[in-house]
């Protein structure tokens, strides 16, 4: 998506922008994106219980002051409320778009919660070598799929819920398809990576009607994001 620099936030603001951040690792570099960019965030920072909280772009050259709803959500909810509506950007990991699917724009790519998607075995497992039928482990069913589809292999994918690791362990499972931060998992675990799948980081998604009804303040939004990233 294409920003254009031009685009200002109207005089007077305009409808008040809902933002579905992904709670956790995401959320700390969402705030510390925002706060590059000037925001203030002290909302966020000290929630409680709340779920939905301010926070606030300082005005500057052309611009007025501006507000905006982040949302603190789970990583697919944030796809759902951004796909509905009832938020209009989202901030979510590529690991839950490439599993979910999507029918909203994806603004950016952040940079930041960046992992990737790996095929792992126990150390000294010859996965591709053997012959017999392969079952693998993932909370990603739907990359993994992919992955062995589009190799033409016809392999078992069985769906686990976390700390997927312990799946090959337990003799559930010949591999796992999972995301490798520093390998520290796979490593203490006796795994190792033996196929790399899919770079992830953390993108910016707009909802398709908020790009076009709310255009100025996404724009807004997305210069922001880029400003607290440089
Ligand atoms: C993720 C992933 C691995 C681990 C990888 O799990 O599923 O288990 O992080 O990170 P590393 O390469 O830095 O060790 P998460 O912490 O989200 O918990 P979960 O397995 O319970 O989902």
């Amino acid at each position: 998506m294409v920003v254009n620099d031009n685009e200002r936030l109207p005089a007077g603001g305009g409808p008040l922008l809902r933002v579905a951040i992904t709670k956790g690792r995401l959320l700390k570099r969402s705030i510390e994106m925002f706060e590059a960019a000037g925001a203030d965030c002290s909302a966020v920072r000290e929630p409680g219980r709340r779920l939905i909280l301010p926070v606030t772009f300082p005005a500057k050259a052309g611009e007025e002051a501006a507000s905006c709803e982040v949302v603190l959500a789970k990583a697919p909810d944030v796809i759902t409320y951004v796909e509905r509506g009832v938020c209009d950007l989202g901030i979510v990991g590529k690991d839950t778009i490439l599993e979910l699917g999507q029918s909203f724009y994806e603004a950016l790519d952040l940079g930041f919660g960046a992992c990737r998607f790996a095929l792992a075995v126990l150390d000294g497992v010859d996965f591709f070598g053997s012959l017999r039928h392969r079952t693998v482990a993932s909370k990603y069913p739907r990359v993994a799929r992919w992955f062995f589809e589009a190799k033409g292999m016809d392999v078992d994918i069985i769906r686990i819920e976390g700390s997927v690791e312990l799946a090959p362990i337990l003799g559930l499972a010949d591999g796992i398809v999972d995301i490798v931060e520093t390998g520290g998992t796979l490593r203490e675990n006796g795994l190792v990576p033996i196929e790399d799948i899919a770079a992830v980081s953390a993108r910016l998604i707009a909802n398709i009607a908020a790009v076009k009804t709310k255009r100025a303040q996404v724009m807004r939004l997305i210069r922001l994001c880029e400003e607290g990233l440089k």
